[in-house]
């Protein structure tokens, strides 16, 4: 399938706002990709894709993963925000016949992150926090270290994400702890 016909899919499937948003991760995705050598087509597909099930209901989104047998927690399973990334990778598969495992990949981790992130994942991870529809204090600053050092970058969209959830009394999932952590001990390494 080509991607002009993905993108028409994903238009149908999106209320025009969050088109939008998807228009503008894959913006950012490619920009990113080609910086840091990554393959933009890739980038592209996996961004268009990123929030495709978001719109869903939760039985639908439960569904999607369980066909697929991507394995998900307790605790993602009852939850869409959490469930969406892992019913989105499931979706390009079943649905879209994506077989490429890098795309699928960087759907499924969008939200929470991984402990063993590859470069596409840190770009679609990154570019949905940063894209140019985002609008908070300390945003252009993150934008330009998206491109002087990703990881860095990385660690600071996940840093925002625990202090807006902690700031709302919510819970935060042990793998953006985990993958926060992966990500700290990288930047260590180098
Ligand atoms: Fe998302
Ligand atoms: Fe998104």
């Amino acid at each position: 399938m080509t991607i002009e016909r993905i993108q028409h899919i994903v238009e149908g499937r999106l209320s025009p706002k969050r088109f939008a948003h998807t228009l503008g991760v894959v913006d950012m995705a490619k920009r990113l990709a080609n910086h840091y050598g990554v393959r933009v087509d890739q980038a592209e597909m996996a961004a268009l894709l990123h929030d495709a099930m978001k719109e869903c209901s939760l039985e639908a989104m439960q569904d999607m993963v369980q066909q697929a047998q991507i394995p998900v927690d307790k605790e993602m399973l009852s939850n869409g925000a959490l469930l969406h990334g892992p019913a989105g990778a499931a979706y390009a598969k079943l649905e879209l016949h994506i077989q490429d495992e890098s795309i699928c990949e960087a759907i499924r981790v969008h939200t929470l992150g991984s402990t063993h992130m590859s470069v596409l994942d840190k770009i679609i991870f990154l570019a949905d926090y940063i894209e140019p529809n985002r609008d908070f204090p300390g945003v252009e600053e993150l934008r330009t270290l998206a491109f002087q050092d990703l990881n860095a970058a990385v660690v600071q969209a996940y840093d925002g994400t625990i202090r807006h959830l902690l700031d709302q009394g919510l819970s935060i999932h042990v793998d953006t702890i985990q993958g926060r952590n992966s990500v700290l001990l990288e930047r260590s390494e180098v």
